[in-house]
């Protein structure tokens, strides 16, 4: 029997940095639908449905799916009831992320020591326990509408057990019936984890919310051969990388900026009622032209980069002194760009929205060495983005 108390009864002894992150504990989107969503995640980018709480289980205010791949775990949850506060954001932002949650020792102590950093809260700690374990969750508010949650686990309910398929937490189940689950693993995507997570403030808000990082969760400025603020006249948009102290955690952070047309920064805010969020969670592979290949093959819809790229790419790449080993054909042929620095190369490729909304995108990422975040692409993206801006009427 699955019981949620206000007050968690057991705080586990803390004596190190109550903020040392673990790992990305899970990114919850709020969607219309999520059962259906699902369905779309599942069959375009190879997650697996594994898990799930409904009005089946016991849940009487919401639906969630947890979808897996590698080491990401995606929660999408819609509201039941029309008070539900899914449905109040549905309406203002679309399909989009709310919450990216972080796994800590101690959840209790992770709150408390980022209220006491000047974070405010967005949901005080709650334990849900059962017979097998128990997991204690807390929120603060970041950018706009997104918050993070501090997520701790124990028993059954253990990171590690998490990882080989064990439960998410009390009151979900393991889906049975979903014929997608077994193609998923004849045909992998091949994506192992979130590589960094985007968020796009409003113009002159950067500054503001590179502190909030710096002093609320006491994350660094990411430390690379490049980090300083990007802008260019064809980029429109200024950027700075937050890194959470072990690097697991990189999350620049944009606004936007003028450029020559309108920053894709601004419609993404224009369309999300002028309010902050994430705009692109970067999926990293090892292996971008397999990766890409296969969800091309499901229908994932990329961003077209015109020919004219691949006539300059290879030299700006071997300027800096590297090779690109994968197929140089293969990578044209899938429309991947390529990005290098001072410490090797990385493959990425941008999806479109993944919603009607110009609002959330998946990027794919392989690195060969670079930390950075392809730079170098951005005119050609710009190119690229600015025709969709223009068939969407928002440029
Ligand atoms: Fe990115």
């Amino acid at each position: 029997m699955t019981s949620i108390t206000t007050k968690p009864a057991t705080i586990q002894a803390n004596t190190t940095d109550p903020l040392a992150l673990i790992d990305v504990d899970h990114v919850r989107f709020f969607v219309g639908n999520a059962k259906q969503a699902a369905y779309f995640y599942a069959h375009t980018f190879g997650f697996q449905i594994e898990q799930f709480s409904d009005l089946t289980t016991g849940s009487r205010t919401e639906a969630s799916y947890l979808l897996t791949q590698g080491n990401i775990r995606l929660l999408l949850t819609s509201g039941l009831t029309p008070d539900h506060p899914a449905n109040e954001e549905v309406r203002r932002f679309g399909d989009g992320v709310k919450d990216v949650a972080l796994t800590v020792e101690d959840a209790v102590s992770a709150y408390e020591r980022a209220i006491a950093n000047g974070g405010e809260s967005a949901y005080e700690p709650i334990e849900t326990r059962d017979e097998h374990g128990v997991v204690v969750r807390a929120g603060i508010k970041t950018y706009g509408r997104a918050i993070h949650s501090f997520v701790s686990r124990h028993g059954d309910y253990a990171l590690p057990k998490l990882k080989q398929g064990g439960i998410f937490m009390p009151g979900f189940k393991k889906t049975v019936g979903f014929g997608i689950n077994d193609y998923n693993k004849k045909h992998p995507c091949g994506l192992k984890f979130v590589d960094h997570l985007v968020g796009n403030v409003e113009e002159g808000k950067m500054n503001h919310w590179v502190k909030w990082y710096e002093t609320v969760l006491e994350f660094k400025m990411f430390k690379h051969f490049d980090d300083k603020d990007i802008s260019t006249e064809y980029s429109a948009l200024m950027s700075k990388v937050m890194a959470s102290g072990n690097n697991l955690i990189k999350m620049p952070i944009n606004e936007p900026a003028e450029g020559k047309k309108k920053s894709q920064i601004l419609e993404y805010l224009e369309w999300h009622d002028m309010t902050p969020g994430v705009q692109h969670l970067a999926l990293r592979t090892d292996d971008e032209l397999h990766s890409v290949a296969e969800l091309r093959g499901r229908g994932v819809d990329f961003l077209n980069i015109p020919d004219t790229y691949y006539k300059e790419v290879w030299q700006r790449v071997e300027k800096l002194g590297w090779e690109v080993k994968e197929d140089h054909e293969k990578i044209r042929d899938l429309g991947i760009l390529i990005d290098a620095d001072d410490e090797g190369y990385l493959l990425q490729l941008f999806t479109k929205p993944l919603q009607d909304r110009p609002t959330l995108f998946f990027e794919i990422i392989c690195r060969r060495g670079s930390q950075s975040f392809g730079k170098g692409n951005f005119k050609a993206l710009f190119t690229a983005l600015e025709l969709e801006q223009e068939r969407r009427g928002n440029l």
